[in-house]
C-alpha cells in the first residue's frame, strides 16, 4: 500500500513510519511526504530515506479549498491510497475528507476522546487523570476525531512534568502509528459506524491497548 504522510514539523512520528518501511515484509511503502511548512526537520529525514518530498505552503493559497486541491493532486499523483497525519496542523475540511473516505489517519497525544486539540500534556497533569496514551484514529472532519484504530495507554506519575510525559507518550507514538499502518495495509481493519474492528487479531491483546508489536 502507498501511503503519503502530511507534517508540519519535526518529523519523528514520521521516522518512525519510515524505519517501519525499510523493514522487509511491511505491507506499506512511503510514496510521498508533504510538509505544508517550509524548511522542516521533517522534510530532511524523508529526503535522507530518500523518499519524494513537496512543500504545498498552507500561506501561498487564497483559501482553503484551492491549498487542498493542491494536496489532492500530488497525493492522487503520487498514487497515494492511505493518507498519514504526523503532526500535520492544520484541520482538513470535509470537502478534503470527503474525497478520502476512511483513507485518512492521525496521531494524537491523548486518549481520545479525552484532550483533543493543543497541550494535552499539560491538560492531562492540570485535570490529574492517572493514565496519558496517545490515538491512531481514521479522520473525521472534525479535530481529532474519527473511529478508533490502536490506543495505547502510559501512567502519570506523581510530580510529573510535561517534558517527561511528552516523550513517555511519543515513545509509544512511535510504537503505535507503524502498527496501524501495518493493521490497515494488511487489511485487517473494518470501520462499523464509528468504530473500528481488527480482524484476525494475532498480536496480543487485539493490538488495542499497549501492543507489544
Ligand atoms: C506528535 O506528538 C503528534 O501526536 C502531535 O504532534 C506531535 C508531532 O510530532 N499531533 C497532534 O497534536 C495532532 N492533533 P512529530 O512531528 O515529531 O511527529
Amino acid at each position: 500500500m502507498k501511503i503519503g504522510v502530511l507534517i508540519s514539523g519535526r518529523g519523528s512520528n514520521l521516522q518512525a513510519l519510515i524505519d517501519a518501511a525499510q523493514v522487509r515484509g511491511f505491507p506499506a511503502e512511503i510514496a510521498l511526504v508533504i510538509s505544508n511548512i517550509p524548511g522542516v526537520y521533517g522534510i530532511e529525514r524523508a529526503e535522507r530515506a530518500g523518499i519524494p518530498t513537496r512543500v504545498v505552503d498552507h500561506k501561498s493559497f487564497a483559501g482553503k479549498a484551492p491549498f487542498e486541491d493542491a494536496l489532492h493532486d500530488e497525493l492522487t499523483t503520487a498514487g497515494v491510497e492511505l493518507v498519514c497525519l504526523a503532526g500535520f496542523m492544520r484541520l482538513l475540511t470535509e470537502g478534503f475528507v470527503s474525497r478520502w473516505p476512511d483513507k485518512i489517519v492521525n496521531i494524537h497525544p491523548s486518549l481520545l476522546p479525552s484532550f483533543k486539540g493543543l497541550h494535552t500534556h499539560e491538560r492531562a497533569l492540570e485535570a490529574g487523570v492517572r493514565f496519558g496514551g496517545c490515538t491512531v484514529h481514521f479522520v473525521r472532519p472534525a479535530m481529532d476525531d474519527g473511529p478508533i484504530i490502536v490506543q495505547a495507554a502510559v501512567p502519570i506519575l506523581t510530580n510529573d512534568t510535561v517534558d517527561a510525559l511528552t516523550a513517555r507518550v511519543l515513545a509509544e507514538e512511535h510504537r503505535i502509528y507503524p502498527l496501524a499502518v501495518k493493521l490497515i495495509a494488511q487489511g485487517r481493519t473494518r470501520v462499523d459506524g464509528e468504530r473500528v474492528t481488527i480482524a484476525d487479531a494475532e498480536a496480543p491483546a487485539a493490538a488495542l491497548v499497549n501492543p507489544q508489536g
